[in-house]
């Protein structure tokens, strides 16, 4: 068994046995700011760290349920679209833990490259969703093309909707691009 831990979740994977276990990271080193914060420097601007969406690195929202949405919204999307592209999510815990199954990393000596490549197959509109679709830490290699295993966001998904079919023919080879 290897651990794995990205910025919302830490992953078991389990490579013979073909799957990975994804747990959401809840950072309860901000639950006492969370309930002090607003004392110490007043509600009218805490409220605003209080009221800030999920997608927000500084919000609290983030800080606590970001990986449990992140878990969810990977589940939602495989269950309904079940696309190609990604890599399946065998099972949800409400968000608490998921089952995906285990692909094979990228080479992370090509982590631009893959960013790079999706860049310029979806015309530009995987940068807007950031990091999902960049690092190449969130794909894995199915015979010799790229799938992805991090989907648990809504841009993400506008993207892969429009764009995966022509993204899931991307050669790993191709994408080995040097700078
Ligand atoms: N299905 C999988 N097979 C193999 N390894 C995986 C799989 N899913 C995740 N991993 C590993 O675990 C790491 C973290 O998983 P994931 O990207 O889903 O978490 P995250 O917290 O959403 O990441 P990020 O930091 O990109 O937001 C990945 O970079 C990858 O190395
Ligand atoms: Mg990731």
């Amino acid at each position: 068994m290897i651990t794995k831990k990205g910025n919302t979740r830490f992953v078991l994977v389990f490579p013979k046995l073909g799957f990975v276990v994804k747990f959401p990271i809840v950072r309860i080193s901000a639950l006492w700011p969370a309930i002090i914060n607003p004392w110490k420097y007043g509600w009218e601007t805490e409220s605003l760290i209080w009221k800030a969406p999920v997608s927000c690195f500084f919000s609290y929202k983030y800080l606590f349920f970001s990986g449990i949405v992140a878990n969810w919204l990977e589940w939602r999307f495989w269950r309904r679209y079940k696309h190609p592209f990604i890599h399946p999510t065998w099972f949800s815990f409400f968000g608490l833990f998921n089952i995906q199954k285990y692909g094979k990393p990228i080479n992370n000596d090509c982590y631009f490259a893959i960013g790079s490549s999706v860049a310029k197959t979806t015309n530009g509109a995987s940068i807007e969703c950031g990091h999902g679709l960049e690092s190449s830490g969130n794909y894995c290699e199915v015979n010799g093309t790229i799938r992805l295993v991090d989907y648990g966001s809504v841009r993400t998904w506008r993207v892969i909707i429009r764009h995966g079919h022509k993204l899931m023919k991307l050669r790993v080879s191709e994408c080995l691009i040097k700078y």
